[in-house]
């Protein structure tokens, strides 16, 4: 497989990033890009709206892989659903943590039944990265006021608070406790928090202005099979990137798991059983690591690294194998827009489930 094109409104910059990864062109036209004969598979990693680029590259017929989310209401992510199923092409999301080798043993583990029936699933994804209300809310480093800045598009009325923290660092760990517990979520009552509330909006701005957006939240999501799962997810939360853990309890035993660069190491797992409740922690078997691994990779190249590898062999095996697909990007949305709503309606909320 050769990366053939990188696509970026700047042109300059997709040909420094060309040259960089080994692509053969840049172009800053993704219609044009999407349509070429010679792409079989687009990877969509603009900044926010992901959704008029995926539909392009479906409708073309490519496989694509995007970050999250496809879409911001899940009714949108389970038209993607249907159709990739009409072009008859396949699908991910970057739900990256689920990669992570201490995630894909934790999960084996479950699957083999070392938890038991799941009680509780506690997630947490966290860190401080815009704990500093100087840090810019908008990360690029701009030279000009850039086209999409939300100038005056940031309500500071409480009531209207933006969805945040919860899609871009909630999504991926509502997405392995959906696995961890193979629950659906029936219902679920949340709350979106504002705890910095006056930020610098870019780096061109020298003072701060409110900003009314979710950089913390917190919900508990009731699920068909009788388990429980909360949610913490946050920005502004003190520990370091990526921040990850997930916590589950059965009747038979207990995993929980760290992915959080400290001290030198970005993953950990330990387990407890009902016999033996003393948590240990446990050797992640190379199986888990994706080709090319050597210690010391971090956890970007060593869970991105495992996403390629699977989305690859998903298209190049055939088959109906296709794990972290648009449909699990539609579940974890639905708890988004449940929550989002919950919150606006301060109480428990069915979560509206689509057809997968
Ligand atoms: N999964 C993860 O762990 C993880 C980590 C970091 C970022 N992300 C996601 O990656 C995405 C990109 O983040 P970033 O920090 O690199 O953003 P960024 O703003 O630095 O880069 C996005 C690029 O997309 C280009 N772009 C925007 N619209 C375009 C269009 N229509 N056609 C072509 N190019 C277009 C922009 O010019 C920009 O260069 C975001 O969705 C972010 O949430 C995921």
């Amino acid at each position: 497989m050769d990366l053939a094109v990188i696509c970026d409104l700047d042109l300059e910059l997709a040909r420094s990033r060309a040259l960089e990864f080994g692509a053969a062109e840049a172009h800053s036209d993704y219609q044009a890009v999407v349509q070429r004969r010679d792409i079989d598979i687009v990877d969509v990693c603009t900044r926010d709206e992901h959704d008029p680029i995926v539909f392009a590259a479906l409708e073309a017929g490519k496989h694509c892989l995007t970050e999250k989310p496809v879409a911001h209401q899940a009714h949108d992510v389970w038209r993607a659903v249907a159709l990739a199923k009409t072009k008859g092409v396949k699908t991910k999301v970057g739900l990256t943590f689920r990669y992570a080798p201490a995630v894909a043993y934790m999960n084996e583990l479950i699957q083999e039944g070392f938890c038991g029936r799941p009680f509780i699933f506690n997630g947490y994804e966290q860190n401080s990265q815009w704990l500093d209300p100087d840090n810019p809310a908008d990360k690029r480093i701009l030279t000009k006021p850039a086209d999409d800045d939300p100038v005056g598009g940031w309500s500071a009325l409480e009531s209207e608070i933006t969805v945040s923290s919860l899609e871009g660092y909630g999504a991926p760990i509502i997405d392995i406790g959906l696995m961890a517990t193979s629950g659906a979520p029936t219902e679920v009552v949340g709350v979106l928090k504002n705890f910095v509330p006056e930020r610098r909006r870019t780096n061109l701005q020298q003072g701060r202005e409110p900003i009314n957006i979710d950089d913390g939240d917190v919900f508990i999501a009731q699920l068909d099979n009788g388990a429980l799962m909360t949610i913490q997810s946050s920005y502004v939360t003190v520990g370091n990137y990526p921040g990850v853990e997930a916590r589950l309890y059965g009747d038979r035993g207990a995993l929980i798991c760290g992915v959080v660069d400290e001290g030198g190491e970005w993953q950990r797992l330990w387990s407890a059983s009902a016999e033996a409740v003393e948590f240990k922690r446990l050797e992640i078997p190379e199986r888990h690591f994706p080709p090319g691994y050597v210690a010391g990779h971090g956890w970007e190249e060593t869970c991105y690294g495992n996403l390629i590898k699977s989305f690859v062999d998903e298209i190049s095996l055939g088959g109906d194998t296709n794990v972290g697909d648009f449909t699990e990007g539609a579940r974890v949305q639905e708890i988004v827009n449940a929550v989002e709503r919950s919150h606006r309606t301060h109480g428990w909320v069915p979560v509206e489930r689509g057809q997968g």
